[in-house]
């Protein structure tokens, strides 16, 4: 078995979209007329272990039903795209999933090249280390940056020519996208693959509030957490002054526009100076920032999804309580 770091290479691009957007975005984000901050942002050091914490919560039922899904069709999906394979992930967090897809490919082939990209270098460091520790067959070319920054270096790369590519993008990350710009996403992803590669999605299917809103809204607080957090990394990195506890969240479900909200509600009337930012941001007691939209899909928005964005949805594997989809797009 060789070395861990001679099959480890991690491009560390984030710097390149990093400190600077984070900076405009929640100028932008909280000097407009309905306060927002784009949800890539909770994933700092500390907001990617509270996302870890929420995938073990009786109440946020997507992480079980992936789960479930790969546990009983991870060789039907290893065998959908005819190998050897290279596996592209995006968003891919802990990747403690992504081990049912990594064991049923390494069944079929020798080597597997495994390239995984996420805005958190902490989440890319920790889990490539820790999969390459229990797969010594498996090589590792991981990019901490935003998916485009990262598409866009992929594209630059030369590719095995024997090789076929799977990309995965799990965990209902399709969600947080409006309609206009999951088709920008697919579209870049597709230019990173070729005839006879796939794409997987794992997106969540609708379903009752009853069901949605406690996963979104967890008794212990942890999804609470995650979601304040993003004021507190707005003061870690920008010299917010934010009082969190005069901040809470609140979830919805937006059933006209099939969504889970997330909202971050001022308690009282305030003012929050930004040091680094030069700006003071004043809130109304009750005032909004909106955090998260998490649409919820069905088989006729993913088929149209697919066929607008340069793919065809090929097959679709569920649960078994039909919470939540796995569907392979095949590139047209
Ligand atoms: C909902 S979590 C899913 C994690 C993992 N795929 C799973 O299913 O458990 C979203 C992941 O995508 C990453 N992420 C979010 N926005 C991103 C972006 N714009 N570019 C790259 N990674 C991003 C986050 O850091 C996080 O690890």
């Amino acid at each position: 078995m060789s070395e861990i770091s001679d099959r480890l290479i991690i491009h560390r691009l984030a710097h390149t979209s990093g400190v600077d957007s984070f900076a405009d975005d929640v100028r932008a984000g909280l000097k407009g007329k309905k306060k927002s901050l784009p949800p890539k942002y909770f994933y700092d050091d500390l907001g990617s272990q509270l996302f870890v914490a929420i995938c073990r919560l009786p109440e946020y039922y997507l992480t079980r039903a992936e789960s479930e899904i790969l546990r009983n069709h991870s060789e039907e999906i290893a065998a959908s795209i005819c190998g050897p394979v290279r596996l592209i992930e995006l968003g891919s967090g802990s990747a403690e999933k992504t081990r049912y897809l990594i064991d049923a490919l390494l069944a079929r082939q020798t080597l597997l090249h495994y390239k995984p990209v996420d805005i958190s270098p902490a989440s890319i460091e920790e889990s490539s280390r820790e999969l390459l520790k229990s797969y010594p067959r498996l090589r590792i070319t991981a990019y901490a940056a935003d998916y485009f920054t990262a598409l866009r270096a992929m594209m630059e790369e030369p590719s095995a020519k024997d090789e076929r590519a799977m990309a995965l993008f799990l965990g209902s990350n399709i969600g947080n996208f409006e309609m206009d710009e999951a088709r920008v996403f697919l579209r870049a992803v597709r230019s990173v693959l070729d005839r006879g590669d796939g794409l997987l999605i794992g997106a969540d299917l609708k379903k009752s509030s009853d069901v949605l809103v406690p996963a979104y809204d967890d008794p212990l607080g942890v999804t609470a957490a995650f979601n304040i957090n993003l004021l507190g990394r707005i003061n870690r990195e920008l010299g917010g002054e934010f009082d969190l506890k005069k901040f809470e969240h609140r979830a919805r479900y937006n059933e006209s526009e099939g969504r889970m909200e997330m909202y971050l509600v001022s308690r009282e009337r305030q003012t929050i100076a930004i040091r680094s930012l030069d700006v003071e941001i004043h809130f109304e007691e009750g005032e909004t920032i909106h955090t998260e939209n998490s649409y919820k899909y069905d088989t006729d928005q993913l088929t149209s999804l697919a066929r607008e964005s340069g793919f065809a949805l090929e097959r679709t594997w569920t649960d078994s309580l039909q919470c939540f989809s796995f569907n392979l797009f095949a590139v047209r």
